[in-house]
């Protein structure tokens, strides 16, 4: 028997009795001839002791220990004479008897415990050891303790858990899909899901009626954050249901989760239109913990000498309250911020609305105290505040202001870390036009169903569609999202046509979809929550990796196991396949 406790679970209670450990050797200290040895194991640490009046086979072992040693040992439990009411054994530590070195180990290179010397690309490299620290392996906890929460909620509701498969044919997501080249059919190939979307609206014309899946995608595209090319969804569908029992069914899972993981009701989620959402924060997953809204000033800002703003579709501005003081060095840092690459404004102008009631801005030269008055009055603007406007393309310059509108937020401290903001954002546009390639893309994934009241738009003005679709939003951050399916398939037909499918690609693609729905397909609908991203959020993470236990790094590779890596000779021919790199630069 390798223990006969953990090293979490000691107290005061067991004092005296004798007892078996194992684990690993955190920390080791000498005091006089005192040695104190941290053991730790998944469960917590232990503190052992070896006395002057140790026998001597016993101090020669210990004095040949090291950090990291995997460790058994007997002992008895005291009461410590200096309590740690720190952590749970605090209040005891092992007198050890004798010591079993189940396993040497080399120095690790960083120390494995909370406040780690390590960096992060060492710390991905040598995962395995920075899972043995408790701050990380908390979040694999919280995330195990998520699954079974979702699990048992939705088997409650009579969901059935079904697997899909790995290897399948391309389901479009907007993201570019991994592939895998079939051996037993040359040049063909696989792709990984993006999501499990196809197979699960198949499910729903087989009856499955509630069907839901904690299941991996694959997307390769450029990775961030929140982003990892291999992810987690929570993915559900539902039949004979309308977009109102979803939301219904998956606010009941969301508030179920922060009751049961939180302690919290974030109450009923508010609901914001896509356009509504874009012209108060130009943004579809906007953080509405604080407020600093968008004003749109674009017909009273225009018609004086400011070429700019005349030039310009959409001028926009936002009340920063309290900060008329801000220093010049400040307003050139926003500035900076707004030009930066990522952003890509061309310039940022600043209103101080000055607490003796006089403004002072960048652009004195074309506008008088009277107009920043008329647009101070706009904004809701009192003296001490500071207006920041940017103006240019709509679309754009919604987004650069939202960077902006997020950084004052962070800047003037406006944003509570412990506060939860849930929302669903509703009425997306079924379909978004690209200026590169001129021609509509779905917004959400061609099986979206339009609003019904929208459909007559299909022909004359297809941009103008609404979407039967939603998103879950929590504090800025895209959660989940779904729709209302089409179910049929003639108006699916229409959908491909839009999307610029031939009769042939659509047939090739989705042939398979489009013939399961003339065998009495059932209106359904459904949705799929990012499952990392919630982990992330509840951990209080800013990053989706720290609650993945393997994650990628930002280049998409696995830098403990080296992945992706080249293949032998041999595979490729086994695939069919050559390799034909670009020749590099020099
Ligand atoms: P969607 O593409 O919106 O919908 O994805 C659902 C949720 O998955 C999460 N997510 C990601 N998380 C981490 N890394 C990624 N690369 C990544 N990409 C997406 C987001 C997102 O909200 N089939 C549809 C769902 C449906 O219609 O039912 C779908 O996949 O949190």
């Amino acid at each position: 028997m390798y223990r006969t406790h953990t090293c979490g679970e000691l107290r005061i209670s067991h004092k005296k009795q004798e007892v078996t450990l194992s684990g690993w050797i955190q920390r080791l200290r000498k005091l006089g001839g005192m040695t104190f040895i941290d053991l730790r194991d998944r469960y917590g640490i232990t503190q052992l002791v070896v006395d002057e009046k140790a026998a001597d086979d016993l101090k020669e072992k210990v004095s040949k220990l090291g950090r990291e040693f995997v460790i058994q040992t007997t002992g008895i439990v005291l009461e410590r004479e200096s309590k740690n009411n720190k952590i749970p054994t605090g209040e005891i530590e092992i007198d050890i008897k004798s010591i079993t070195v189940l396993n040497k180990a080399e120095t690790p290179p960083f120390t494995i415990q909370t406040d780690t010397d390590g960096g992060d690309e060492l710390r991905m490299k040598y995962r395995y050891l920075d899972l043995r620290r408790e701050v990380v392996r908390d979040n694999l906890v919280l995330r195990s303790k998520m699954a079974i929460i979702i699990r048992n909620y939705l088997d409650s509701l009579d969901f059935i858990e079904t697997e899909t498969p790995v290897l399948m044919k391309s389901t479009p997501e907007g993201a570019r899909d991994f592939v895998v080249p079939s051996r037993m059919n040359p040049g063909e190939f696989y792709a990984l899901p993006q999501s499990p979307q196809v197979f699960k609206q198949l499910l729903m014309v087989a009856g499955f009626d509630k069907y839901y899946q904690i299941v991996k995608c694959f997307r390769d595209e450029d990775l961030r954050a929140d982003r990892q090319p291999e992810f987690t969804q929570i993915d559900c569908e539902m039949s004979f249901v309308e977009q109102e029992d979803v939301l219904a069914t998956f606010e009941g899972l969301a508030r179920h989760l922060f009751k049961e993981v939180k302690g919290i009701d974030p109450g009923i989620f508010p609901r914001i239109p896509y356009a509504e959402a874009m012209d108060k924060y130009g943004s579809d997953k906007p953080d509405t913990r604080f407020d600093m809204l968008f004003n749109d000033i674009t017909e009273i800002a225009k018609g004086k000498e400011f070429s700019i703003f005349n030039n310009s579709e959409y001028i926009v501005a936002i009340c920063a309250k309290g900060a008329s003081e801000y220093s010049r060095k400040q307003l050139d840092a926003l500035t900076n911020y707004v030009k930066r690459p990522q952003i890509g404004a061309k310039g940022l102008v600043y209103v101080k609305y000055n607490t003796d009631g006089t403004f002072k801005s960048s652009i004195d030269k074309f506008y008088d105290q009277n107009d920043f008055e008329n647009w101070a009055k706009q904004c809701n603007a009192n003296a001490g505040d500071l207006l920041l406007i940017l103006s240019g393309n709509k679309f754009e310059t919604q987004e650069q202001m939202c960077q902006l509108r997020l950084e004052m937020g962070r800047q003037l401290e406006l944003i509570d870390k412990n506060q939860f903001n849930p929302l669903w954002v509703t009425d997306f546009p079924l379909l978004e036009w690209d200026d590169e390639t001129q021609r509509y893309y779905a917004m959400h994934h061609p099986f979206t169903a339009p609003k019904p009241e929208d459909i007559e738009l299909l022909e004359s003005n297809p941009g103008q569609v609404r979407a039967n679709a939603y998103d879950l939003v929590i504090n800025g951050v895209e959660i989940g999202g779904g729709s209302v399916r089409i179910f049929d398939s003639a108006l699916q037909s229409k959908m491909f046509k839009l999307l610029g499918f031939t009769e042939e690609q659509a047939n090739a693609q989705f042939g398979f979809l489009m013939n399961a729905f003339k065998y009495g397909a059932p209106p359904h609908a459904g949705i799929a929550f990012g499952f990392d991203r919630l982990v992330s959020l509840f951990a209080g993470l800013d990053s989706i990796r720290d609650v993945i236990a393997f994650p990628k790094n930002n280049t998409g590779r696995d830098v403990m196991n080296d992945a992706p890596s080249q293949i032998s000779e041999e595979q490729l021919k086994e695939l069919f396949l050559k390799i034909a790199l670009p020749q590099k630069q020099s």
